[in-house]
């Protein structure tokens, strides 16, 4: 049996996990409150902030599954990409854990992580993994893609935004209409309670499978202005609507490039990922294209949509099967893009 523990630091949540071959046997994540107030993730607080969590973190991951550091078989950590601050927590952890345990060490990227939440598997739970090759919508706060997976380890990205990730794009209207960060799920849930259709915004002119999300920050940035000249409490008293209708059309906006992924290609095995791919609203809209166009869909499960150590440590099993460790030499890469 191998059991691996594996930690996530990329941006300000803490996170440690257990699998014991595919099998998760805990998840336990910190969330960084501090970020709150600045609205936005500051790097040099969430460095600081994983320093604290770290240990605590692991400590507790382990202590959940039953496991002793003794039964370690190796340790993964993510390399990139992420905040460098915040990635030099968890690679310093692991490189330590490494050489004081003499076991071997695991580098994992964050991306590859986020798809891998689709293969998750927890004891006693039904679990459908999704069969290669699919496509793989992408969407968090750093990064917009769509992913033409192949194998677990062969991905290729046929789509991408040419500016802003659809997580900045919740999380910038969101401060545009006062919302705390990170206003993403805020959004979600304000959208439930309003018409999609109040008001409307223009879509970007990309190509068939770029996406491009500024244009609509600046949309609402001057709309938002323009009638707040008129009513200073235009957004306190239309605010379920305006979430309404920014989430519609960032939703939509992925949903046009995923269909044409879909006839580009001619796969309809479709996956989500990313902490967007917690959003209600897509995930409804997603479920009523997949019945209208006969697509198998699959959805990590909400807990692991956002970023997690549970999806770092199903990646690192399948690396340790095929024998791919790392050195003592390795280094955090914030712009990572191999695996
Ligand atoms: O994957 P993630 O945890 O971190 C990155 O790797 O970036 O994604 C975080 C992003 C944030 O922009 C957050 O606002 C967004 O995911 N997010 C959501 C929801 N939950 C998290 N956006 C829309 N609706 C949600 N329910
Ligand atoms: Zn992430």
């Amino acid at each position: 049996m191998i059991t691996i523990l594996a930690i996530e630091t990329s941006c300000d949540d803490t996170s440690a996990a257990i699998v014991q071959d595919d099998l998760l046997l805990s998840n336990i994540t910190a969330n960084q409150k501090i970020h709150k107030k600045y609205g936005g993730v500051v790097p040099e607080l969430a460095s600081r902030a994983h320093q604290a969590n770290i240990v605590p973190v692991v400590d507790t991951a382990l202590k959940e599954a039953g496991v002793k550091i003794s039964d370690i078989s190796a340790i993964a950590f993510t390399r990139g990409p992420g905040l460098l601050g915040s990635l030099l927590v968890g690679v310093s952890f692991a490189k330590g854990f490494a050489l004081a345990n003499n076991i071997p060490l695991i580098n994992i990227n964050h991306l590859h992580g986020h798809i891998s939440a689709l293969f998750i598997k927890e004891k006693g739970k039904a679990h459908k993994d999704p069969k290669f090759p699919f496509l793989t919508l992408l969407v968090s706060g750093g990064h917009t893609q769509i992913v033409l997976v192949k194998s677990f380890f062969k991905r290729e990205i046929i789509g991408e935004t040419i500016d802003d990730a659809a997580g900045e794009a919740f999380d910038k209207s969101a401060k545009i209409m006062g919302l705390p960060y990170p206003g993403g799920p805020l959004i979600d849930k304000y959208a439930k309670l309003g018409n999609p259709y109040a008001f409307s915004f223009s879509k970007p002119k990309t190509g068939k499978l770029d996406f491009s999300f500024s244009g609509l920050k600046t949309a609402i940035l001057y709309f938002i202005r323009d009638e707040a000249t008129k009513n200073p409490d235009f957004v306190k008293e239309n605010l379920y609507d305006l979430c309404a209708s920014v989430q519609y059309t960032i939703i939509d906006i992925l949903l046009d490039k995923l269909k044409n992924a879909v006839q580009k290609t001619g796969i309809n095995e479709i996956a989500i990922a990313g902490g967007v791919s917690a959003n209600s609203g897509l995930r409804e809209t997603l479920a009523k294209e997949t019945e209208q166009n006969n697509w198998e869909l699959h959805i990590p499960e909400f807990k692991y949509t956002t970023d997690n150590a549970a999806m770092i440590a199903v990646t690192a099993y399948h690396k340790y099967l095929k024998g791919e460790f790392t050195s003592q030499d390795i280094t955090a890469n914030a712009r990572l893009k191999e695996d």
